[in-house]
């Protein structure tokens, strides 16, 4: 994978993704779809522009196929919340609005493609910043207004979880998907394309945001994640025993708010004391304490549920110490193991692509009724909004 990265005046990182992948063919390709009841994959080609701004990234893709990447646009406001130590969801969303016409403008250029050619527009519509959400739900539903093209709201967990699509052409469900981002920490059972059964989740803080707070209380920063994983590399995971916390009554659960006060606790007795922090002995030792009882909890649920494949997904899948640890409990259990590269695990639009491409095959079309919903459940197809053929 090609990665451009420019960072613009405002502090924005640009950056263009381009997969190299196989030739496509050309001859049936660029047919729209007539029928709403839906259309089979393997007729067709399906081309998808994508939309993602449910946080702190502007991003926008062309998708063909679900698993082919024309184009993967992502503008990255990391820098900018950096100097509040989080994301200012007001900012967020003024940046989108700033950045998302030149984020269109550059996927349709890079991939080699005009609105003409698109099938369908996609757009994460939920879970995420309200502000932030609406920014790309307007602009999707806008274009598919103008062009008279469908419009598939995407639900942002299934959207990091198809990722793995994209680089795994061989992966199809049942699989099992640790998914471990900012906002969530789930474990999910994909049956088939779209459809999702929740075996654990957290009770409390999410992975990501568990990374984010010992990050700050350490003095790494924000984002914390990336920070603690390259401090944890100079550090020894076996420095301090923290706490890995199991539920008794729902075993595939997660809790790190425990964890988060053993570290905060730790930090705060050092303080008083005296004592120098060692920030890459407690990055490596809480990573090692969140990456286990991840890694175990996925194992385990593949086990325990005959299922042979495991995939991860979202920010925290980027991590280098939970690849390398999935990677031996997966060989040592005789599972096969799909990661997709770190770029396509933070949030990114090339998965909202692969993920709308299923929902599109099978006829799922919104109205221009669609809303942002900041707390979409994960599987819910109650609330969504249908009526656009
Ligand atoms: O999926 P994502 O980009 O956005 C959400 O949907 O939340 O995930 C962002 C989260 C942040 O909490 C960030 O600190 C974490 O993913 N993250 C990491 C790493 N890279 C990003 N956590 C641990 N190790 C990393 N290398
Ligand atoms: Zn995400």
């Amino acid at each position: 994978m090609e990665i451009n990265k420019n960072v613009e005046d405002d502090g924005v990182i640009f950056m263009s993704i381009k997969e190299i992948t196989e030739d496509t063919p050309g001859e049936n390709t660029k047919k729209t779809c007539e029928k709403s009841e839906g259309v089979s994959g393997d007729e067709k080609s399906v081309t998808i522009l994508a939309i993602e701004s449910s946080c702190d990234e502007t991003a926008v893709a062309v998708v063909r196929n679900g698993r082919e990447v024309l184009s993967n646009i992502i503008s990255s406001q990391i820098a900018l919340h950096t100097v509040y130590g989080g994301v200012v969801p007001e900012i967020a969303s003024r940046k989108h609005v700033e950045k998302i016409n030149g984020c269109i403008r550059a996927a349709l250029s890079e991939a080699g493609v005009t609105l003409d050619d698109i099938d369908a527009v996609a757009v994460t519509y939920g879970p995420g910043l309200v502000g932030a959400l609406l920014v790309g739900v307007s602009e999707a539903k806008a274009i598919s207004f103008a062009t008279g093209k469908p419009l598939i709201g995407v639900h942002h967990i299934e959207g990091h979880i198809s990722a793995n699509f994209i680089e795994n052409k061989d992966l199809e469900p049942p699989f099992v998907c640790l998914v471990v981002s900012g906002g969530h920490s789930h474990l999910v059972v994909v049956k088939d394309y779209g459809e999702y059964e929740i075996i654990g989740q957290t009770r409390d803080d999410a992975a990501g945001e568990a990374f984010d707070k010992v990050a700050r209380a350490i003095g790494l920063g924000y984002p914390g994640g990336p920070k603690i994983d390259k401090a944890a590399r100079e550090g020894n995971p076996d420095a301090f025993t923290f706490p890995q916390a199991k539920i008794p009554d729902a075993e595939y659960d997660f809790s790190f708010s425990g964890l988060k006060s053993s570290v905060l606790n730790y930090i705060n007795q050092a303080k008083m004391q005296g004592n120098e922090l060692n920030q890459a002995d407690i990055a490596a030792s809480f990573q090692k304490a969140v990456v286990e009882v991840l890694a175990g909890h996925a194992v385990k649920a593949c086990k325990e549920f005959g299922y042979d494949k495991l995939a991860i997904a979202g920010g925290v899948a980027s991590n280098s110490a939970l690849r390398d640890l999935m990677e031996k409990e997966c060989a040592a259990n005789g599972i096969k193991f799909y990661r997709p590269s770190p770029v396509l695990c933070t949030d990114n639009a090339a998965m909202i692509g692969a993920a709308a491409y299923y929902e599109y095959i099978k006829g799922i079309r919104f109205g221009l009724d669609m809303n942002a919903v900041p707390n979409l459940p994960l599987g819910d197809r109650e609330r969504r909004f249908h009526g656009r053929g």
